[in-house]
């Protein structure tokens, strides 16, 4: 390790892509044209692009490298064992799925072992798994610890299962509700907070007890594997690579978006130890995303995402990552703006409920913060709240989300300190007249995931 306290970028740029920068009024027909939903933009009317860390990261050279490698065999292809060896080696799993991304493995798990009448807890779900286990006619079940359904709590591990609900819910109802446990590495619901290593054993001794499966939401895994380093007692002489290959251990399966911590523009598995469950749902693979040794991906994608999984585990990306993230919550904290705390992996998210207190649930307050940090400023966020998670009710009204946050998710390795030093100043334009924004409603929607294509109308 250096001597100097700056931690720098482990890596130096090879290649640009340049930005726009649409004018104010560009920025407000643009808002109009999208029916003030952010993902109606045309990413070239976008400045700093913090929608999602998804897919939207920069490969390295290797990984470029790997793509002019590609066998693309449709079956059993040179490309497909490498990235196999790679995802057993890490999972220490032996059936491996191969799908497009995350939900696809999403849809496939859930379609075999959801249905009517089951149930799927996890400490958070995601949009994508919560939509994927109800659309199978199952209920998803969120028990997170209740520090992680508050922002202002400092609890280092907020994305823990709280593990006695756990226990609870599974004397009451049974293995024969509950098919499968999951666990979401970090957190990405609740502010992309870690769960400890002595949680994820409490959790597998609870499953144990009930035999119940319990599986990673593992798309962030190496995030939470430097956290339980940096974190945990007993864990810092760990190498992020021996952490993350326990923590797969101690599961008996994952789903995995490799969009995120596989460092790949598109790719995900579904990894299990169940060879009959893994027969059930390759079946289901062949029907929807291609045959077994590809599922939906070329073989160059087979490549990225092998050498992007052993990129991520480097310690000196993590601990730049994990640092960058944090720079942002400290510029967005001195501007007075409330955040959920500590800084997750990935993102940070402001808390718009205390931010805007004068907005109420049912009018959107973190959609109606998204869309002016746009328009100040060209920066894209995401609404993490009441339009992706409020409940319908039949008579109309809705349920709200217990947090009202906009996710300011940082692409891996895309960025520099300066792009975030602006966002930050955008951040603080915004809060100096927070008190002006005003409310959204919503004027068209779909059953199903509806914020990624609702349209809304200012109050
Ligand atoms: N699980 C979690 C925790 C996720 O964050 C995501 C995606 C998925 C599953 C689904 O993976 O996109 O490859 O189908 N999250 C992205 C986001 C979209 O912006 O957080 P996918």
């Amino acid at each position: 390790m250096p001597k100097f306290k700056t931690i720098i970028e482990p890596f130096r740029i090879h290649s640009t892509q340049s930005l726009n920068f649409p004018d104010p009024e560009r920025r407000e027909a643009a808002l109009k044209e999208a029916g003030f939903n952010l993902f109606g933009l045309h990413a070239d009317d976008v400045i700093i692009d913090l929608l999602t860390d998804s897919g939207t990261g920069a490969m390295s050279n290797r990984q470029w490298a790997g793509i002019m490698m590609g066998d693309e065999s449709y079956a059993g292809s040179r490309s497909f064992y490498r990235f196999l060896e790679v995802v057993t080696d890490l999972t220490g799993m032996s059936e491996v799925i191969p799908t497009h991304q995350g939900r696809a493995a999403e849809w496939i798990l859930f379609s075999s072992i959801g249905g009517p009448g089951k149930a799927i807890l996890n400490n958070t779900h995601f949009d994508t798994t919560r939509a994927n286990v109800e659309f199978s006619g199952a209920e998803a079940v969120d028990l997170v610890i209740p520090e992680g359904r508050d922002p202002s709590s400092e609890h280092p591990f907020k994305g823990n299962m709280d593990v006695d609900a756990l226990d609870r819910y599974l004397t009451e109802h049974g293995r024969e509700r509950v098919p499968l446990v999951m666990v979401t590495v970090t957190n990405n619901s609740g502010g992309g907070q870690p769960v400890s290593l002595d949680n994820l054993r409490k959790v597998r001794a609870v499953c144990d007890k009930h035999r119940v499966p319990l599986f990673l939401d593992a798309c962030r895994f190496a995030e939470n594997a430097y956290f339980i380093k940096t974190r945990e007692e007993g864990q810092n002489g760990r190498s992020p690579r021996e952490i993350a290959r326990e923590m797969f251990r101690l599961v008996d399966g994952c789903t995995m978006s490799a969009k995120k911590d596989a460092m790949a523009n598109i790719g995900g598995f579904l990894a299990m130890k169940d060879s009959e469950l893994a027969r059930r749902c390759r079946n289901l693979l062949i029907l929807t995303e291609g045959f077994s040794t590809y599922g939906g991906m070329a073989g160059y994608d087979l490549e990225a995402v092998a050498t992007g999984l052993e990129e991520v585990l480097e310690e000196s990306y993590l601990r730049y990552r994990i640092r960058s993230t944090a720079y942002l919550a400290e510029k967005i904290l001195a501007a007075g703006v409330p955040i959920v705390r500590p800084a997750g992996g990935h993102a940070v998210y402001i808390d718009a409920k205390s931010f805007l207190p004068h907005i109420p649930a049912d009018q959107y307050p973190a959609q109606s913060l998204a869309i002016e940090l746009y328009r100040a400023g060209g920066v894209r966020g995401v609404e993490i709240g009441s339009v992706m998670f409020g409940k319908r009710l039949k008579d109309g009204t809705e349920t709200p989300s217990t947090m009202e946050l906009v996710r300011l998710a940082i692409p891996r390795r895309t960025y520099t300190q300066s792009h975030i030093d602006y966002t930050a100043e955008v951040i603080a334009d915004v809060a100096s007249r927070a008190k002006e924004l005003r409310g959204y409603k919503i004027v068209s929607q779909e059953p199903w995931l509806r914020h990624f294509t609702a349209r809304f109308e200012p109050i």
